[in-house]
C-alpha cells in the first residue's frame, strides 16, 4: 500500500481540511507504517501559481502549513513530507502526461469552472491543466490510496482515467506503467460547510473569517465563532431524518460527529429537544479542547523556519528517489531517449 496526498499552502489549515484529509493522513499514517508501508504527503505549491498570488505570502505560508501538519500530527520519520517544488520530477510528468489527458476530460471538472467563473479568458492556463499536476503528484509514486475531501473526488478519477488511457496506449497488459489509485473520503467528514452559508463548502478562500474555523484559532476565537455561526430557530431533532433539509443544523451536528467520534443518532439522542443556544457551547468546547494541543504544538513549530525547511529537504530527497523509476518508465514508454 502507498499512500499520496497533497494540500495547498495558500492561507490557514482549517476545519474542513483538518476533518477531510489530515485527520485520515494521520491514521493512515499510522496504520501503514504497521504494515510497512508508505506515505508521502507534499505541499502543492506549484498548484498554488494557477491563482494570483504573493510570492512572499507563498513561501511563508509553506513554512506554516508545514508547521501546521506536523503539529496535526503528521510525523516526518514516518511520512515522507515535502514541497512539489523541490521535486520536479513532478512537473516533468506533468509534461508527459499531457499528452495523454485529452480537451474535453478537463473541460469537464467542476473546480475550473468555479475558479475561473465568468472570466475563462482571463484564468491561466496553470488552472485549466491543474488536474494534470494532481494526476502526476500520485501517478508518479504509484499510489494506491489517496485520502482526500469529497471536492477532490472529481480530479481522482481524472488521475485514473489518464493512467488506464497511458496504460493502454503505451505499455503492454502485464506491465503497466501506472497504479489507478483509489480515494479515501470520510463518509461522516467529505464535506464540511462554511459557518455562514450552509449550502458553501468551508474554504480557504471564503473572504469571511468567520465562515471558518482556522486550526490556528484560540480559544475565544472558537467560542466566538460558533456562537455566530448561521442555524436555525428549531431546536434540534431526536432522529437524523429531522436533519434533513436543515444545511446549518446538519453541518454543525457533523463537525460535532467528526471531532468526537460519536454517531450522529447518538449525539442526536442527547441533544434531540435542545435549541442551538445549548447545543453550540458544547460544539465550541469540544472544538476547543481537541484544537488547544494542536494550536499549542503549532505556535512552538513556526518560530524556526529553519528546522521546517530542513523537514522538507529531507522529506524531498526521499521522494526524488521514489519518483525516479516511474518517470524513466513513462520517458521509455514514449520512447523519449534519455541519456
Ligand atoms: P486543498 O488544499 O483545497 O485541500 C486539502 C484537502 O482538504 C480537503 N478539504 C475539505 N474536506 C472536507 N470539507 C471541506 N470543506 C474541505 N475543504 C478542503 C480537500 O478535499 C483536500 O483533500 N488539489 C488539492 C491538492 C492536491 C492534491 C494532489 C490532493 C494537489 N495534488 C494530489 C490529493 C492528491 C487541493 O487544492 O486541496
Amino acid at each position: 500500500m502507498r499512500i499520496v496526498s497533497g494540500i495547498q499552502p495558500t492561507g490557514n489549515l482549517h476545519l474542513g481540511n483538518y476533518l477531510g484529509a489530515i485527520k485520515n493522513w494521520v491514521k493512515m499514517q499510522d496504520d501503514i507504517a504497521a504494515e510497512g508501508g508508505q506515505s508521502l504527503y507534499f505541499l502543492a505549491d506549484l498548484h498554488a501559481i494557477s491563482m494570483p498570488h504573493d510570492p512572499r505570502t507563498l513561501s511563508a505560508n509553506t513554512r506554516e502549513m508545514t508547521a501546521a501538519l506536523v503539529a496535526c500530527g503528521i510525523d516526518p520519520d514516518r511520512s515522507i513530507l515535502f514541497n512539489q517544488t523541490q521535486v520536479p520530477q513532478h512537473a516533468e510528468l506533468q509534461w508527459l502526461l499531457n499528452g495523454t489527458a485529452r480537451m474535453g476530460w478537463l473541460n469537464r471538472m467542476t473546480q475550473f469552472k468555479d475558479k475561473s467563473g465568468k472570466n475563462r479568458e482571463g484564468a491561466s492556463v496553470a488552472l485549466f491543466t491543474y488536474p494534470v499536476l494532481q494526476a502526476a503528484d500520485v501517478l508518479l509514486y504509484q499510489a494506491t490510496h489517496v485520502p482526500v475531501g469529497e471536492d477532490q473526488k472529481q480530479h481522482l478519477e481524472l488521475a485514473r482515467d489518464i493512467a488506464q488511457k497511458f496504460n493502454n496506449d503505451f505499455a503492454s497488459e502485464d506491465a503497466p506503467v501506472f497504479t489507478l489509485p483509489d480515494p479515501i473520503i470520510p463518509p461522516e467528514a467529505a464535506r464540511i460547510m462554511s459557518l455562514r452559508d450552509g449550502s458553501a463548502k468551508m474554504s480557504k478562500s471564503d473572504p469571511s473569517d468567520m465562515a471558518r474555523i482556522n486550526l490556528t484559532d484560540d480559544a475565544d476565537t472558537i467560542m466566538k465563532k460558533v456562537k455566530k455561526a448561521k442555524s436555525d430557530a428549531e431546536p434540534l431533532p431526536s432522529e437524523k431524518a429531522g436533519l434533513e433539509g436543515r444545511a446549518e443544523a446538519n453541518n454543525l451536528v457533523g463537525i460535532y460527529s467528526a471531532m468526537t467520534g460519536q454517531s450522529v443518532e447518538q449525539i442526536l439522542a442527547d441533544f434531540g429537544g435542545e435549541g442551538f443556544g445549548k447545543f453550540k457551547p458544547a460544539l465550541g468546547e469540544v472544538l476547543v479542547e481537541k484544537l488547544a494541543p494542536i494550536n499549542e504544538r503549532f505556535n512552538e513549530l513556526r518560530k524556526d523556519y529553519s528546522a521546517l525547511d530542513a523537514i522538507l529537504a529531507k522529506g524531498a530527497e526521499k521522494a526524488r528517489t521514489l519518483a525516479l523509476p516511474t518517470l524513466h518508465a513513462a520517458y521509455d514508454a514514449l520512447g523519449l531517449v534519455r541519456g
